[in-house]
């Protein structure tokens, strides 16, 4: 007779559910930040939003717990240590610990190498790079102390892997970012802390719409995605869930395409 299958009926039916957990999102202010809280808090998740806009923070927070989100605000820059600290401590004082990071914060300023200030080129670098690392130290410096592990998700880029024109800063960052995540699964797992990136390809922002308007530049880039569409900030709810959940407890190190097909064509 053969083996029972060691699948156990409740692990799987809460293997998804986020409710209860705390989370940080950072760039909560951005269209994929907002998304994601927003998503976060329909599933019964404590969200601490952040960016460094504290207006937009304060109309967001008012928006979301308008629908009966239970979320709070901080302000503070990524890239400077005392604000992240500032922003985690706020956390743990507001919901008793930190379960999950997202770091949706981060910017693109195109130039050519030829012409870029390199004052400008480090300024792309400490948002997305020095910001994702002092949020990944602070809140995994947190996790430890809570003693039950955790889940950061870290938001790159499909350019992590692809380089461009004008985009020194936008690709290096973003591939540190990948790798920043492989090193931190290394350092972090025996504290049972995944961490993984999901990297997407163009979706609607303040940044990209016109993207979205102008037929030639959209249609050219429609060419590379299998999928047929441009993506939308509700589409990576989906992933940033997933990767908080307990669904993805043996996935760390990961740098997961969510990019309607970009990397595989
Ligand atoms: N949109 C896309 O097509 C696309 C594609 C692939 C990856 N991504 C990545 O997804 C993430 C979110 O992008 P998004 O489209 O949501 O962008 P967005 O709407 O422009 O939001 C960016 C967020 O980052 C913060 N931010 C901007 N400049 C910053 C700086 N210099 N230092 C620190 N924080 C800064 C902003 O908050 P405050 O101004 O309040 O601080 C804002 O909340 C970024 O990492 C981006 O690289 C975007």
């Amino acid at each position: 007779m053969a083996e029972k299958v060691a699948v156990d009926r409740e692990t799987v039916k809460n293997m998804y559910g986020l409710a209860g957990k705390a989370a940080i999102v950072t760039g909560a202010t951005g269209s994929l930040g907002a998304a994601i809280a927003k998503g976060y808090g329909y599933q019964g998740v404590k969200v601490m939003l952040t960016g460094r806009n504290e207006g937009k923070l304060k109309a967001l927070r008012e928006e979301f717990a308008a629908e009966g989100i239970d979320c709070a605000y901080a302000a503070g820059d990524p890239a400077k240590e005392e604000d992240v600290q500032r922003v985690v401590d706020a956390t743990v004082a507001k919901y008793g610990e930190v379960n999950v990071l997202v770091t949706a914060a981060g910017v693109s300023i195109p130039n050519s190498i030829l012409q870029q200030d390199t004052a400008e080129w480090q300024s792309v670098m400490d948002a997305n790079v020095r910001g994702t690392y002092l949020y990944a130290k602070c809140v995994a410096k947190a996790m430890v102390k809570q003693g039950k592990g955790g889940k950061i998700v870290l938001v790159s880029s499909a350019r992590s892997q692809r380089g461009m024109k004008g985009y020194t800063g936008y690709c290096t960052s973003k591939a540190a970012v990948d790798l920043l995540a492989q090193s931190l699964a290394c350092d972090l797992g025996e504290h049972h802390i995944n961490v993984n990136t999901f990297n997407p390809t163009v979706f609607r922002s303040d940044l990209t719409e016109w993207m979205f308007h102008d037929d030639n530049v959209s249609a050219n880039f429609l060419k590379r995605l299998p999928i047929g569409r441009l993506g939308e900030p509700a589409d990576f709810v989906g992933i940033a869930s997933f990767l908080a959940s307990a669904a993805s407890d043996f996935m760390t190190g990961a740098n997961v395409a969510v990019d309607g097909g970009y990397w595989a064509n």
